[in-house]
């Protein structure tokens, strides 16, 4: 089967297709909009080589050029699929812009998505690494995510639960990696709000007010103003978001440190204490420093950025630096956030 000249883009340049704006070529390119164009790339790729699988990029580190066939799924489209007396169901394609995702459903006055608010990427790349913020995961409120397995191009639905949904994972991050192509997802929401404000920021904005009270659009309001004073625009500096997970150490271990750092901070979860690794990062003297032309944001310490013209190197040298850095201090390990490609 031979493909239209115009699905598949040969030497592409990525930089613009990676937040954290490292320079970088694509071997092939390919955007399918469609299930029959998916299928169709997927056809005629050549299985030996690798294939990459990137949303909008603000998820990466591209450490060389991507060999093999680079995919980024575009289909598009937001609907509502059903609905019953206390829930609608809305289907998205992979494509899709995941905050358009979000100021539709909140437009509309449905609840569930605003404290995801402003997270740069696709709708596709969400289940991805579960995305989170501000006290709530996809996990919570995805239905199902439908998929192309790459090596057949069958169609296939996984429910929430089959989806292996940690902390910033998922079974296609981890034992699926490169298994499926994303294709849309499915998300159950609210038609009665019962905003979660919870998380420090939103609760010290919005405990004095009864919960009925609390509207979707005043909470998206919120974590917009919240995300835009801490975490920089990668449209104006370049960055992955945050470059480090949270790490989770256990109880006798977070004694130990609070001990001799009593500013620690950190939340009680079901398999330990998950410190903030900002507040590590920070108390380690990287908070605003730069090594080259990369530093760890002012704002935010989490957050790695590019102030023009990084390579890879400059990046994982940082990065290397940080965690060395915190393991000195406090003996606690960071694992990088954004994947590593290729
Ligand atoms: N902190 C510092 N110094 C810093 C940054 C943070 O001391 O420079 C401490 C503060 O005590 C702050 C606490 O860390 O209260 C938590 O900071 P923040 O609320 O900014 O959240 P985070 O734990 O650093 C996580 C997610 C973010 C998400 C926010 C809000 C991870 C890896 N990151 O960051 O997600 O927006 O919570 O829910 O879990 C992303 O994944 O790219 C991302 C931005």
């Amino acid at each position: 089967m031979s493909l239209p000249p115009a699905l598949i883009e040969t030497d592409a340049d990525l930089s613009a297709l990676n937040t954290l704006r490292l320079p970088a070529r694509a071997r092939s390119l390919a955007r399918p909009a469609t299930l029959d164009a998916l299928e169709q790339v997927l056809a005629t790729r050549d299985p030996s080589q690798p294939l990459h699988i990137i949303g909008e990029g603000s998820n990466l580190v591209i450490q060389n050029d991507l060999p093999g066939l680079t995919l980024c799924p575009a289909m598009d489209g937001m609907a509502k699929v059903k609905e019953d007396e206390h829930c609608v169901w809305v289907a998205a394609g992979a494509g899709v812009h995941w905050d358009d995702l979000v100021g539709w459903t909140v437009e509309q006055g449905w609840q569930g998505l605003e404290n995801l608010s402003l997270i740069p990427g696709t709708a596709g790349a969400a289940p991805f690494q579960n995305i989170g913020a501000y006290g709530v995961e996809l996990s919570q409120v995805l239905e199902q995510v439908t998929v192309m397995e790459v090596a057949t191009g069958r169609v296939t639905h996984f429910a929430a639960e089959e989806c292996a949904f940690a902390y910033r994972d998922s079974r296609f991050k981890s034992r699926d990696r490169g298994r499926y192509v994303i294709t849309g997802i499915e998300l159950r929401l609210n038609k009665i709000p019962a905003c979660n404000v919870s998380y420090g920021p939103l609760k010290e904005y919005f405990g004095h007010l009864p919960s009925d009270e609390i509207s979707p659009a005043s909470v998206r309001e919120r974590v917009i103003a919240v995300r835009q004073s801490k975490l920089p625009d990668p449209a104006v500096l370049a960055n992955a978001g945050s470059f480090f997970k949270n790490p989770v150490v256990t109880a006798s271990k977070a004694g130990q440190l609070k001990k001799s750092f009593p500013g620690l901070v950190g939340y009680e979860q079901p398999e330990g204490i998950k410190l903030a690794a900002g507040w590590l990062i920070e108390q380690a003297g990287w908070k605003g420093r730069r090594l080259g032309p990369v530093g760890m944001h002012i704002e935010q310490a989490l957050v790695l950025v590019n102030h023009g013209g990084a390579t890879s190197d400059d990046v994982l040298a940082l990065a290397s630096a940080v965690r060395r850095d915190v393991w000195e201090r406090f003996g606690v390990s960071l694992e990088q956030e954004p994947v590593l490609l290729p």
